[in-house]
C-alpha cells in the first residue's frame, strides 16, 4: 500500500511505478531476444544464453561422443528426486573434462536454454583415465524440455550439436517386478548353454526383463538373443565402447593399462538403473554366469517380500557370490542333446568353494532403483535408504565359473544342489529354447 499525503504526489508514485514497470518489461524482453540473459538458479547454476530456435541432429546411437573426443554420452534421464535436474548418463576423461553446458530445448517457444553442468566423475575408476560420469544440470524453470544437447562451450551453432531425447520424463506404470542387467557382452561371447540356462532360471525367479549391454558375441548367441528379443524378454542396447576407447578386460588399471575398466561396465549398469527406474520395481545386477537362489522361498517376489518387510527403508539387497568350479562335474543331468550346444551345463556342476577366512567374498545386488543415485558392482555408490547383506541361509549366488582354488580337490567343496530344485521345469524350458534356436536342424 503506499500511503498518499496529497493527492497530486500519489498520481506521479502511481506514475512512476507504470512507467517502471514498462521499462523492466521492455528491457527483459531485450535481454531475451539478445541471447545473453543471466539468470541465477539455485546452487549457482544460471542460464547463460537463450535464443536460438532448438535445432541439432538426433543422436542415433547408444554411445556418442562429443567433438573433444574426451566426453561420451549415453543418455539424459529427468531426476527430480531432490532438485529437478536432467542427469545424463555419460564417459568421460576425469582430467581432461571440466567444463559441459547443457543447451535446453524448451517449449512450447522452441527456444534454446544453456546452462552449466555439474561433472560428477564416479569414484571407482579404479585407475584408468576414463570413467562413468553424471553430468547433471538443473532443468530452467518454465521450460518442460524433451531435449538437451551437450556441448563443451556456452556459446556455437546449435545445429551442429547431437540432440538427445530426455527420458524418465513422464511417469508410466511398472511393466515388470525384476528386471536383470548384464553388463558388456563382450569378446565372441559363445557361453551359449550357461546363457540359455541363466535366462529360464531368471525367469523361474520371476524376471520378465532382461537387459543385455552387447559389445560382441558369436553367430550362435546372436540366434538365441534374437529367439528372446521376439520372445520380449531380451532388450538388446548395442554397445560398441571399442569403437571409441582402448577398452580393458579387467577391472583394474594395474592388471591391463588402457583407457576404461571392463568394457564401461560400471557405466552400463547406471545407465540400466536409470532406464527401468520408472518401469521396473526391482532392478538385478548381476552377470550372465551368476543366479541369485533363494533358499526359503519358491522365487524372488516371495524373497524380495519378506526382505522389504524385514528391512524397512532398505533399497539395496546385497547377495553372496558361491563359485562353484565348472571344472568339476557330476554325471547327473548330463543331457545327451546338449553336448551339441556349446556352453556349460550348470546343472552338472553342484560343488562349491568353501569360504576362505582372509578373503572376502564378493557381492551383487537386486536393487529399488528408485532409491539408487550412482552404483559400482558391487555395491551402491550413493542411493537414498540403507543397504543390507543377504543372509546365505536366504539367498546366495550360484556362479559357476572357472575355480578361484584350483588346488582344491573334490573333497573339499561342498555338494550344494539347491539348483537342482529346479531341474524340472528348467530342463523343459531350455530345451524348448535351444529347439527353436541353435538346435534347430535336428527338430
Ligand atoms: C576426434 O576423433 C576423430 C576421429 O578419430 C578425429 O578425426 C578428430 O580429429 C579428433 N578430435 C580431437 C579434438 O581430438
Ligand atoms: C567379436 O570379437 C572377436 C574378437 O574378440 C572378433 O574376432 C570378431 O570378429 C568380433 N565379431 C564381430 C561380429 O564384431
Ligand atoms: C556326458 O555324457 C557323454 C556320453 O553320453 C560323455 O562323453 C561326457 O563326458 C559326459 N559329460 C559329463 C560332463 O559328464
Ligand atoms: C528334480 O525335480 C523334481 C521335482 O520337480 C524332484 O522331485 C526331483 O527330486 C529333482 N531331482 C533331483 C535329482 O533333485
Amino acid at each position: 500500500m503506499i500511503h498518499c499525503g496529497k493527492r497530486h504526489v500519489c498520481a506521479i508514485v502511481v506514475c512512476i511505478v507504470i512507467f517502471g514497470s514498462i521499462l523492466i518489461c521492455s528491457w527483459k524482453d531485450a535481454q531475451l531476444q539478445d541471447n545473453m540473459t543471466r539468470k541465477t538458479f539455485p546452487q549457482g547454476n544460471s542460464v547463460i544464453s537463450v535464443g536460438q530456435f532448438c535445432k541439432g541432429k538426433a543422436a542415433k546411437n547408444v554411445i556418442t561422443p562429443l567433438k573433444d573426443n574426451r566426453t561420451f554420452i549415453i543418455s539424459p534421464y529427468f531426476d527430480d528426486r531432490e532438485d529437478k535436474v536432467i542427469r545424463v548418463i555419460g564417459i568421460v576423461h576425469h582430467e581432461d573434462v571440466k567444463e559441459l553446458y547443457c543447451w535446453f530445448c524448451c517449449q512450447p517457444h522452441g527456444k534454446t536454454y544453456v546452462s552449466k553442468a555439474k561433472i560428477d566423475v564416479h569414484s571407482d575408476r579404479f585407475g584408468f583415465p576414463y570413467g562413468a560420469a553424471d553430468i547433471v544440470c538443473l532443468e530452467p524453470e518454465n521450460c518442460d524440455p524433451t531435449h538437451v544437447s551437450i556441448h563443451q562451450s556456452p556459446h556455437g551453432d546449435i545445429g551442429q550439436l547431437s540432440r538427445f531425447e530426455i527420458k524418465n520424463r513422464k511417469a508410466e506404470p511398472f511393466s515388470a517386478d525384476f528386471t536383470v542387467c548384464i553388463s558388456a557382452m563382450f569378446g565372441n561371447y559363445n557361453n551359449v548353454l550357461q546363457f540359455v540356462q541363466s535366462m529360464e532360471m531368471y525367469k523361474i525367479l520371476g524376471v520378465q526383463k532382461v537387459v543385455i549391454y552387447k559389445n560382441n558375441c558369436s553367430q550362435m548367441m546372436e540366434k538365441v538373443l534374437k529367439f528372446y528379443l521376439e520372445e520380449g524378454t531380451v532388450e538388446v542396447i548395442p554397445w560398441p565402447i571399442n569403437s571409441y576407447l582402448k577398452v580393458s578386460s579387467k577391472w583394474h588399471f594395474s592388471m591391463d593399462a588402457k583407457d576404461i575398466g571392463y568394457y564401461g561396465q560400471i557405466t552400463a549398469l547406471n545407465d540400466c538403473i536409470y532406464r527401468n527406474m520408472q518401469r521396473s520395481r526391482f532392478v538385478v545386477l548381476n552377470d550372465a554366469d551368476e543366479i541369485i537362489l533363494p533358499l526359503k522361498h519358491s522365487d524372488w517376489k516371495t524373497m524380495m517380500s519378506s526382505l522389504q518387510e524385514q528391512n524397512p527403508g532398505t533399497g539395496v539387497f546385497l547377495f553372496e557370490n558361491h563359485i562353484f568350479p565348472e571344472t568339476i562335474t557330476t554325471p547327473m543331468f548330463n543331457i545327451s542333446s546338449w553336448n551339441a550346444v556349446p556352453g556349460i551345463n550348470i546343472l552338472q556342476h553342484v560343488h562349491r568353494e568353501p569360504d576362505r577366512k582372509e578373503v572376502f567374498n564378493p557381492k551383487k545386488m537386486i536393487v529399488d532403483p528408485r532409491k539408487v543415485i550412482q552404483t559400482s558392482v558391487h555395491s551402491v555408490l550413493r542411493a537414498y535408504g540403507t543397504s543390507v547383506n543377504v543372509p546365505m541361509d536366504v539367498a546366495l549366488i550360484y556362479h559357476c565359473r572357472v575355480p578361484l582354488q584350483s588346488n582344491l580337490p573334490r573333497e573339499s567343496l561342498i555338494r550344494d544342489t539347491t539348483l537342482w530344485r529346479y531341474n524340472s521345469s528348467l530342463i523343459m524350458n531350455v530345451n524348448k529354447v535351444l529347439y527353436q534356436t541353435v538346435l534347430e536342424a535336428q527338430k
